[in-house]
């Protein structure tokens, strides 16, 4: 299985438009140890030829120009995504969708529950549902990816994840703000035998992920927070990660030391906010989390499974 990141850092991207915090300015200014990243997204492919963008970034256009692999290649009008699977409906992993749209077939692969959340916003029928089928998977059982014309060779479960609905329809009235089961879920990808895990946003490590990631080969994880008051204490929001349904990597309950025992071969984090320390080569908190065995995703990054 070929993986590539399309983009690695959370929602706003890095630098973020509107956003003047220490990191964006490094990375604004050309700081080579301060690398500019589009929003998270990853493709791949069983052979090389069918490529499948798990998470479509509202940089999908940008991150295409910049990956030749996923250009047209045959007729006049081509492309070599066959499909895409959504962790969930947050703006930064759905918007991409709406750059599909010009008329080109593929399988939208995500939860029952995300697919309901898109189905009740008109802006999605964009795509031609004879041409863009929406494919609910079920949780917690492997089944096959699929592109238009059938099996793509690649198996995937879906799992749920402590996490929230999407910002947009939270609702302050319910308890958990209206989420419901399928909100947010982190995805296994299988080829041969050997296995993806990509979990980009995750509140908690709770003991069903702790079991199911143990031992695993790859894990692409939700790094988007170093510390959880990170964006507060720094004047740039009022929320915390947890509230943002993020989990964050320092301290006792974050997930530098709760992954740590699981004895995961390949440990990378994705869905990195601009604000994350870990963004700055030369930064303390990077040289931890090298130390501890992590990567930090970056974008073209490619890993061969
Ligand atoms: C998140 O990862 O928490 C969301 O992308 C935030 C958002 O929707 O702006
Ligand atoms: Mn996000
Ligand atoms: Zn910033």
């Amino acid at each position: 299985m070929q993986i590539v990141v399309l983009g690695s850092a959370a929602g706003g991207g890095f630098p973020q438009w509107n956003c003047r915090c220490p990191n964006c300015l490094r990375a604004r200014s050309g700081d080579v140890a301060a690398k500019p990243r589009t929003q998270c997204s990853l493709a791949i492919s069983a052979d090389g030829v069918s490529w499948f963008v798990l998470n479509a970034s509202p940089d999908l256009r940008q991150q295409i120009l910049a990956a030749p692999f996923l250009q047209p290649r045959r007729e006049r009008r081509d492309s070599p995504i066959a499909g895409v699977v959504l962790s969930n409906a947050d703006i930064d992993h759905v918007a991409g969708l709406l750059t599909l749209r010009e008329d080109h077939a593929f399988v939208l692969h995500a939860s029952g529950r995300v697919l309901r959340v898109l189905e009740a916003n008109p802006i999605f029928d964009v795509l031609d549902r004879d041409r863009v089928i929406r494919r609910p998977l079920p949780l917690d059982r492997p089944v096959p990816l699929t592109a238009p014309d059938g099996p793509a060779g690649l198996d995937i479960t879906l799992f749920g994840v402590p996490g929230k609905v999407a910002r947009y329809l939270e609702d302050p009235a319910q308890p958990g703000f209206g989420t419901q089961a399928g909100d947010t879920v982190g995805m296994q990808i299988t080829h041969q035998g050997r296995s993806l895990f990509y979990v980009p946003g995750c509140a908690d490590i709770d003991e069903a992920l702790a079991a199911r990631l143990k031992g695993a080969e790859l894990l692409f994880f939700d790094g988007t927070l170093w510390h959880d008051s990170e964006m507060v204490e720094a004047g740039l929001g009022r929320k915390t990660g947890s509230r943002m349904g993020h989990v964050c990597i320092d301290g006792d309950a974050g997930s530098l030391r709760r992954l740590a025992a699981l004895d995961v071969g390949r440990k990378v984090y994705i869905h990195v906010n601009n604000t994350n320390p870990i963004l700055i080569e030369d930064s303390r908190e990077r040289q931890i989390v090298g130390q501890a065995g992590w990567e930090v995703a970056y974008d073209g990054m490619q890993v061969t499974l």
